[in-house]
Formats: C-alpha cells, structure tokens, sequence
C-alpha cells in the first residue's frame, strides 16, 4: 500500500451528505486544498485500494527506473551493507535488528534480511506501516521465505506518531527508509522525519536512504520525466484516481475527463511535481462546496524531491547522521546511503 503511508487514521466513515458516506480526512483535504489558490491535493489521497494496486503497477513500468535500480543496488551490495552496519560503532561486529519505516508489503527488504541471516542466522524484523493488509502480508512472506527472520510488525503512521523500536539485547538497530519516499517530502517535512528517527537510535545505529538522484552528468531530464509519464499511461490513471477517490469518500462529482495529467520537471526546487490540469471552465461540487475551474488551472498533487550527493549528506548530517558509504548504479540513476547515528 502507502510508500508515503502518512493518512490521517480515519477510516471511520462518520459523516454523510444526501446519504454518501464521508471520510472526514479525505474531505478536510480536499476542502482546504481547494478552496486556495494554487489548487493543491496531498499525496496521501492517491493510496485508496485502486491507488495502491496502480503504484504496484508503476514499480514495474519499464520508464520507472527507482524500483528495480533500488533492488539491483540491493543485490550487489547488501553483504557489505549488512557488515558495515554491524561494524558500525567498533571493530567488534554487533548483532543486528532491522526496522523499517513505511514498510509496505516489504518486497526489497528480503535482500537484505538474507543477508543480515547469512551474517547472524537470526534477525528480528520490525517493519512499520499503516497498512494492517501490508502488514500481515510483509510477515507472511517474510516468515515463510526466509527462515532465520521473526517479524514484529508495528502499525503506526511513523509521520504522526512515535514509534517504538525493540531492541533486543545488544543488538544495534539498522533503520530503513527506502523506496525514495523520503522525497514526497518537503525539505522541512524531510528534515522532521529523520529527527523523529534519529530520536529513536543509539550512536551506533545506522538508517540506510533510499534516494533518486538529480539530473546531472549521466542521468537526463527526460529519463525523469518519463518515469512519472509513462507511455502507457498507468502513473496518468494513478494522477487522475485522487478525483475518484474524492467521488467517493468526499461525495465529490469530478468528471475525470475534464483533466489531464502533467508530470513536470522543476529545476530551483530539484523536484518532479505532478499536477492535473483542468482542461475546460467547469465547476465541481464537494460536499457542500462548490469549486471552480478554469481551462489550464491545476492541481498540484504532488512533489518527487530529487537529489545530489551533497543533498543527500547535508539532509543526512542536520539530522544526526553522518554518512558511512553510498551505493549507486553504474547509471546513477539512484542512491542507496548508509549513514551512522551520531
Ligand atoms: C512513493 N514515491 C516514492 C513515488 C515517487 O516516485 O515519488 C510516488 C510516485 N508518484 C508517481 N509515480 C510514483
């Protein structure tokens, strides 16, 4: 489900206009995010059931480099991202547990946590996620797959709540935040994330970032904006399923083809931005509120922060951390950091 997982927890269905049941979350967002200027949505609003199974969807485009580039990066190095970890505050090697932040269904983690078994044949495994179904399936997968690893699995919104790590005795936590889904935040959003983590470990801990690069050298514009505009069109459906996911728990009316996708590359702010542009004058009704559009106004749903190295180790080092190594491919395209609690 949720890479970004950062909902409000409000499945309840409590309100009701003309008999449609209301999310209360979903409306307040929508209300605040629409009745301004520029129309925003949070990004949170794409991950209903058929959001989450698009995302899935969009892992496996061949235009999305970040998911399998992340997993090759994985496969290479996680031997030698495993033993650095576990040197990581002496020549003595600590034994491990591994957390990880918005864990999902925890697809990519099983390279690592063999690793972590081929090095100390048990693990605890504690990912955390606000999807109970993710959950459940993380452990299952994980349990039944590689023997060696127990899965303490935690629900909780790790962006609204404080969560808890176990430790067991001795053991040095390394954290992971991977997936790139630190860079649907914004720098300050960013910066509180890793705080709240860094809260949590022990000089001696360590987080390994998942992070997509910035355009530069080898990689181009147009490799980035075709990730979040592929051809067949399934990131344009997953843009556009907010308005239905607003239709229904908002008892909003968006007619989805009065919109377009618009994926865009922002140079000053080093983000991909995905808007939906209105492509006529028409007006919507959301709940109670009536709002208006005009031909080539947008809704800004979300920003993809991209980053260079020294981004990277800056944001790493104002919030604790300092940066032990980082693993790239041979495209850099993407880059996997390791970086020591300190
Ligand atoms: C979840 N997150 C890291 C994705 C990204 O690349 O920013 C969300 C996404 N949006 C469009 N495609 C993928």
């Amino acid at each position: 489900m949720s890479p970004l997982a950062a909902p409000p927890c409000s499945s309840e269905l409590s309100l009701s206009v003309n008999e449609v049941a209301i999310d209360p979350a979903v409306l307040a967002e929508a209300v605040s995010g629409l009745t301004v200027s520029p129309k925003t949505l949070s990004p949170w609003l794409f991950y209903d059931e058929a959001g989450s199974i698009l995302f899935e969807q969009i892992t496996a485009l061949p235009e999305y480099y970040l998911t399998r580039t992340e997993r090759a990066i994985f496969s290479d190095h996680a031997d030698e991202i495993i033993n650095l970890a576990a040197h990581a505050s002496s020549e003595t090697p600590q034994c491990l547990t591994l957390v990880e932040l918005g864990a999902g269904t925890a697809t990519k983690t099983g390279i690592l946590l063999r690793a972590a078994v081929r090095r100390q044949s048990h693990v605890i495994y504690q990912p955390i996620d606000v999807s109970e179904t993710c959950l459940v399936e993380a452990q299952a997968n994980i349990e039944s797959h590689i023997p060696g690893v127990t899965v303490i699995p935690q629900l909780a919104n790790y962006i609204t709540q404080p969560i808890t790590i176990t430790r067991p005795t001795q053991a040095q936590v390394l954290a992971l935040y991977i997936g790139s889904s630190i860079g649907n935040f914004s720098p300050v959003q960013a910066r509180e994330v890793l705080l709240n983590l860094r809260a949590q470990l022990q000089p001696g801990d360590s987080l390994l970032l998942g992070t997509d690069l910035a355009p530069g050298e080898h990689k181009d514009v147009a490799t980035l904006v075709a990730a979040y505009d592929d051809a067949a069109g399934v990131t344009a459906a997953f843009n556009l399923n907010i308005l239905n996911h607003l239709n229904r728990d908002a008892a909003a009316d968006f007619e989805t083809a009065n919109f377009a996708h618009r994926a865009v590359w922002n140079a000053s702010e080093s983000r991909i931005e995905m808007h939906l542009e209105s492509i006529s004058d028409h007006r919507v009704n959301v709940a109670d509120f009536e709002i208006g559009f005009v031909a080539g106004e947008t809704i800004h749903t979300e920003n993809s922060y991209k980053f260079t190295h020294e981004a990277i180790a800056k944001l790493l080092c104002d919030c604790g951390f300092s940066v032990a190594k980082s693993f790239s491919d041979s495209q850099a395209l993407f880059a996997v950091t390791l970086a020591a609690a300190v």
